[in-house]
Order: structure tokens, then C-alpha cells, then sequence
């Protein structure tokens, strides 16, 4: 178990399902001021359960199920105000010395302390207490079964086919899945909207995931009979698909995942016209084509590996089609290199744990030195994650093209032994991320910031405007900026867009890619990816840089916080409260203000009233006269375009300052 004594300002605790032996609850779950949420279920904990744990002024949820507290619950009388929800279920607690005061949610089910003196009280009981109904009540219905595929129609209790599916909610404005209040409000906007009647819709199991989105299964019934039409199921997914359904805001983003509906025959069911039929069918039918495509390709990849792996160790671009013939020789590549796989096995010690810098689904990655003492971060892609040789072969010619000091560049690549490596410039200090949290000992004071601020967006306007053809980055954020030896920021990770194929799902998508809390609201609703979406991801950074704060710090959205404490009038725009710490006290905050309002255009809702990524760039290099930077001035003239390719000139340049 941790020590967290003295991280005052910490306010949500998770550590749930933990391999810690078992142990007494900490003492320090008593004295962190800030605490608002414990939840360590299935934690380990036993012995009696702290009471000076409830008294902390801001504890909203103490969830602490699954561990094996004993003894007598006792809360005390000094409880936090804001207390809502505490759940002790499934522990071996054998008495209980009730609060008044408390009116909240208490949960003592299966607990000794409920065979005996509790029994029959709310808080031995789930369905009282907790489990309002989420949604339209089927408990009228009485102990009814209906046939598989079918379910309960709330509004009459017959049984009919619905068409369903999982509602996945990227970043709710709340963590407490008890609330049925949300639920039933979340239920009446699904049949308003979606023009159904109270009763059609039935909302079940809403649980958070293992990437803490917020799932809900929706089950919607038809008016009456059995079966909807293809029309109106076709509707349906289209308003839930494209995103013209919207939700109660506290639900924030969603995403829809339908099941497919059981027609009751393959030629159209209840009076839909051949059309729609036909629409479904080809769906389907390209959705199956597609995969056996990506399957014939997969295997005839596999069998031409394995029949050419000799010449192909001799001969590595001898060959990139996947389908079986050679598809257009070697890579054109500009200033990256090919590497055998077994000189960078080498050079990373057989990839060993040790030099192991980052991980992700994707893969791992590794730092190494290259023969000529190169220091190069390797990024190894993991057996699922690979792509086609062709979709390899586009992506290294891509990436080699580009040149700029603020992105990170690609030395070279390995396409060879069923591997697919892609070896890049080893970038010091680390990401602005782990800057931010102080976590390598680097204090970025307000200068730094803004000189990091301007390097990235010099970076992404040249992927914009000046790469060819240009290129979206799709996942801006403080961990894919790096921070070099003199701390000059660097962007990583671009160019890796793909088309997902999901055969598990049976349909084709173009996923939505992106990390939570820095995804543009149009692109999630529309698809349609812009250069403005980088825009909007960028200005999330730009937050990040002011706060030091995640984006998404304890369901909290650094976007909606900024904007609800900005106040023109105030010290520091309003922001003194959440602003970080450590740049507070910066006697200079030059163009403070600007950097606010900038990154308040950034993240506009409205793509088009976001400012392009060039106009940033310009601000940028104005704050940084203005802030009479030693450096900075020669930063701003080598502009994005100076960069591109011009080695020599920045060369110059370098020996002039
Ligand atoms: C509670 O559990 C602890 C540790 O398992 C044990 O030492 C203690 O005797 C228990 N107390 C009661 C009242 O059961
Ligand atoms: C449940 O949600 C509603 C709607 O947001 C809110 O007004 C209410 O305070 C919440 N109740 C609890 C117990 O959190
Ligand atoms: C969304 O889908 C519905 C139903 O298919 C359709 O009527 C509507 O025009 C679509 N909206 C957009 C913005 O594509």
C-alpha cells in the first residue's frame, strides 16, 4: 500500500482490485484535506473502518466495497455535507451505530451486521435503497419471461423483439451510477427525440469500463406488435449513429454500438420497401466482403512471408505487396534509413524490459544506441497491431518527408521477420505531460511555456500547411509533445491514421481517433476530420500549460472549468484558483491574457471559429518579443517555412545567434 500522507490536494482515489497485502485502512485516508472519492474496491482492507474518514469537508463517495472491514461501522457525527454515497457491501462488518444526520446512500448488503439486528432495514436491501429503476419500470410485469431475442415492452409488459445496443459515454459530467434521476432523464430525451412514446425504451447495467467510459445498454421496443420495420430501424441507427441524437449534456459525448435486429426474414419485415432492404443488404454484404478481403490478405500475406523470408532477409524491399504481387519496388525515402532487425535487437539489448521508455496498444517502445552512438527511441509494433506492407511502406514514406526541429523525426525503419519497427530520434526530456507534473524535476517557469506553446504549433503548421501532402496529426496531446535538451518542444506520434476494420462487430469504421478530453465535439460528431481538430486538441494543451491540470481531472472538463472561472476583471483573468501552482508567483506573466483568450478560440464548439494553426503560430512569436526572449527572437524568424528541408539555412542561422 502507498503512503499518500501529505498529497493535499489530491481528490480522487482509485485503487480498486490491488495486489497490496492485506492491511488496516491507511491513516492517511483521514488526513488528505482534498479527498472528494475513495473508491478501493476489492482492496484488502480490514479491521475497523476509520471514522475521521467522514469527516473530511469535501468526501462526496466512499466506495469500498468487496474488503473485509469488520467490527462496528461507525460514522461519527461530524459527516461531510457533501456526502452521497457510501458502500460497504460485501464485507464482514457486524454492527452498525447509525447516524441521523446521515440521510444519503448507505449500502450494508452482505454483511453479518444484516442477518441480525439490520435485516429488514434499506441498507440491507439493493432494491430499495440503490436501484431506483434506471428507466421505466418492468417490475409491474410481474415474474414474466419472454423468448430469447425478445424482451419486456414496458409500456404494456408483452414481449417484442427491440433493437439494441450500448450507449458508451466518453466523459460524463458524473461518477455516481446510482442516480436514476439521470437515467430516467436520459431515457425520456432517447423517446422524445428519437419520436417513440414513454414505455419503448428500457435502459439497463449502466457501469464504467475499464477505459472509465460510461456504458449503458438501451433496449427500444416498437409501438406495438413484435417486429420494427427496416425504416424505422434504420432511422433509429442513423439518429444514434450520426450523432443527430443528443443527450442530456451531464452525459456529455457518446458513442452508439448497435446489435444487428432480427428481422423476422432476410427480405424485409413489416412494409419496408425494397430499397431499404437492398441498403442493408449491400451494407452488410460490403461490410463481409471487406473482411474476407482483409482475411484473404492476412493469409496470403502470412504464406508469401513464409515462402520468401530467405530472399527477403537479403533482399528487404524486394517485395511490399501484400496481396501477392510486388507492389511498386523500395520506398522513396528521404533521409531515413533501413535497419535489419537484428542490429536493432541489439542495440536495444534483445528489447529488454530495461530500456523499455513507453507502451501502449500499439506496441512498446524502446530506447537503444545505434552502432554510430545514436541514441534513437524504437517503436516495435505488437503482433495485432501491424499494418499491410503496402499501408507500412505509405506510412515511412510519409514520415521520412518530413523535416521540421519541432516535430520528431524518423531515422529510419525494419519491415522484415514479421516485424514492423519504426526508429526515431530519442527525444531527452521526456514529455510535457510528465514536465507538468513536476515528475522529472523540471520547473517550466511562464517563458517556457509560451516558447513550448509556439514550438508545437510551429511544429503542427508545417504538418498542415507545408508537408505534402499535409498531414492531420488525430491525437494531439501533452504526451505526445517532447521536450528536448534545451527543452524545445518536439511533436511525436503523427501520421498514424488508419481505417479500422471491426470483424468482430461485423462492420466497417472509421474510427474515431483521438484521446479523451482533447477530442474536437464536431469531429466526434460529424467524422469529418479538419486541420480544426488539431486546433481544438491543441488548445486543450494550451490549458494544460496554464492549469498543469489533466483534461479530465475527476469527471471535471478542463475546458468547461477554465470557462466557467473566467472573469476579465479579475488578477490573472479569473484564473487565479486553478491556474498552476508553480507559475503563480512568475513575476512576468507576458501575454498571460492572450494565452487564455487564444486557447478559448481554440477550443470553440464551432470549427470555423477556430483560429488556424498558422495564425497561432504568429501570436505566439509576437508574445515572444514582446517577452524580450534571449532566443526567442531567432526562433520566430526561422519560421515553419525557413525549416522545411533548408538544413543549411538553419545551420547558418544556428551559428549566427
Ligand atoms: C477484525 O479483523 C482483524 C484482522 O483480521 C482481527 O484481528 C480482529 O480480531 C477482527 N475483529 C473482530 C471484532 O472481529
Ligand atoms: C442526481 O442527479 C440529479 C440531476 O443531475 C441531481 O439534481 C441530483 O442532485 C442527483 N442526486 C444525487 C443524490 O446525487
Ligand atoms: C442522421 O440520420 C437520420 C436518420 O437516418 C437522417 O434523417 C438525418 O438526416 C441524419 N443526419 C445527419 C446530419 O446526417
Amino acid at each position: 500500500m502507498p503512503d499518500l500522507t501529505g498529497m493535499n490536494s489530491l481528490n480522487y482515489l482509485d485503487l480498486s482490485n490491488n495486489t497490496f497485502d492485506a492491511s488496516e485502512a491507511p491513516t492517511w485516508f483521514s488526513t488528505i484535506p482534498s479527498l472528494a472519492v475513495i473508491v478501493m474496491e476489492s482492496g484488502g482492507l480490514q479491521g475497523k473502518i476509520p471514522q475521521a474518514m467522514f469527516s473530511l469537508s469535501g468526501l462526496e463517495q466512499v466506495l469500498l466495497n468487496n474488503n473485509a472491514f469488520n467490527d462496528t461501522l461507525d460514522m461519527g457525527n461530524s459527516i461531510s455535507s457533501q456526502l452521497q454515497i457510501v458502500n460497504f457491501q460485501n464485507n464482514s462488518i457486524s454492527k452498525v451505530t447509525l447516524t441521523p444526520s446521515y440521510k444519503e446512500t448507505l449500502i450494508l448488503v452482505d454483511n453479518p451486521v444484516c442477518n441480525g439486528q439490520l435485516a429488514n432495514t434499506i441498507y440491507c436491501s439493493l432494491q430499495q435503497q440503490t436501484i431506483t429503476p434506471y428507466s421505466t419500470n418492468i417490475s409491474q410485469c410481474g415474474p414474466k419471461a419472454c423468448p430469447q431475442d425478445q424482451s419486456l415492452r414496458p409500456k404494456d409488459c408483452d414481449c417484442a423483439y427491440p433493437y439494441q445496443g450500448i450507449l458508451v459515454f466518453r466523459a460524463p459530467f458524473f461518477r455516481d451510477v446510482t442516480n436514476a434521476t439521470l437515467f430516467q432523464q436520459l431515457e425520456t430525451s432517447l423517446w422524445t427525440k428519437l419520436d417513440l412514446a414513454p414505455g419503448l425504451v428500457y435502459l439497463d447495467n449502466p457501469s464504467f469500463n475499464n477505459d472509465n467510459y460510461l456504458q449503458v445498454t438501451l433496449k427500444l421496443f416498437p409501438s406495438t406488435g413484435m417486429y420494427f420495420d427496416r425504416a424505422e430501424v434504420l432511422k433509429i441507427a442513423g439518429y444514434l449513429s450520426n450523432q443527430t441524437f443528443k443527450p442530456p449534456p451531464v452525459f456529455g459525448p457518446y458513442i452508439f454500438i448497435g446489435s444487428l435486429y432480427p428481422f423476422p426474414d432476410g427480405n424485409g419485415g413489416g412494409g419496408s420497401s425494397m430499397s431499404t432492404g437492398a441498403i442493408v443488404g449491400i451494407t452488410i454484404g460490403c461490410a463481409l466482403l471487406i473482411i474476407g478481403l482483409v482475411l484473404v490478405g492476412i493469409y496470403a500475406f502470412k504464406q508469401k512471408k513464409r515462402a520468401e523470408k530467405a530472399m527477403e532477409l537479403s533482399k528487404p524491399f524486394a517485395s511490399w505487396g501484400s496481396t501477392g504481387k510486388d507492389m511498386g519496388g523500395a520506398p522513396q525515402l528521404k533521409g531515413s534509413r533501413w535497419f535489419s532487425f537484428d542490429e536493432l535487437r541489439t542495440c536495444t539489448n534483445n528489447f529488454s524490459e530495461a530500456n523499455e521508455i513507453g507502451s501502449g496498444g500499439f506496441g512498446n517502445v524502446y530506447r537503444g544506441m545505434l552502432l554510430d552512438g545514436q541514441v534513437v527511441a524504437i517503436k516495435r509494433s505488437a503482433q495485432g497491431s501491424m499494418q499491410g506492407g503496402l499501408e507500412f511502406k505509405t506510412e515511412i514514406e510519409l514520415l521520412s518527408r518530413v523535416h521540421h526541429k519541432n516535430l520528431v523525426s524518423l531515422v529510419g525503419f525494419c519491415f522484415e521477420q514479421g516485424e514492423q519497427l519504426l526508429v526515431y530520434e530519442f527525444v531527452p526530456n521526456g514529455t510535457l505531460r510528465d514536465s507538468l507534473r513536476g515528475k522529472n524535476g523540471i520547473q517550466l517557469d511562464w517563458k517556457r511555456r509560451l516558447r513550448i506553446a509556439a514550438g508545437s504549433a510551429r511544429g503542427l503548421a508545417y504538418l498542415h500547411e507545408l508537408a505534402n501532402p499535409p498531414i492531420i496529426h488525430r491525437d494531439i496531446k501533452s504526451t505526445n509533445i517532447l521536450l528536448d535538451e534545451q527543452l524545445n518542444a518536439k511533436v511525436a506520434d503523427f501520421g498514424l491514421s488508419k481505417l479500422v476494420a471491426d470483424a468482430q462487430k461485423g462492420h466497417v469504421s472509421t474510427q474515431v481517433k483521438g484521446t479523451l478530453g482533447y477530442l474536437d465535439p464536431e469531429y466526434y460528431m460529424t467524422q469529418q476530420l479538419t486541420e480544426k481538430s488539431d486546433v481544438y486538441s491543441f488548445g486543450v494543451v494550451m490549458l494544460e500549460l496554464i492549469t498543469a491540470k489533466q483534461p479530465i481531472d475527476k469527471g471535471k472538463y478542463i475546458v468547461r472549468e477554465v470557462r466557467m472561472a473566467m472573469d476579465e476583471n479579475e488578477e490573472c483573468y479569473g484564473l487565479k484558483q486553478i491556474m498552476d501552482p508553480v507559475i503563480q508567483n512568475n513575476p512576468n506573466l507576458t501575454g498571460f491574457k492572450r494565452i487564455v483568450e487564444l486557447a478559448m478560440q481554440c477550443v470553440e464548439e464551432t470549427a470555423a471559429d477556430r483560429p488556424a494553426m498558422n495564425d497561432l503560430v504568429k501570436e505566439f512569436e509576437l508574445m515572444l518579443q514582446d517577452s524580450g526572449g534571449s532566443n526567442s527572437n531567432s526562433n520566430s524568424a526561422a519560421s515553419s517555412a525557413t525549416d522545411f528541408g533548408k538544413r543549411k539555412a538553419l545551420l547558418m542561422f544556428t551559428v549566427k545567434q
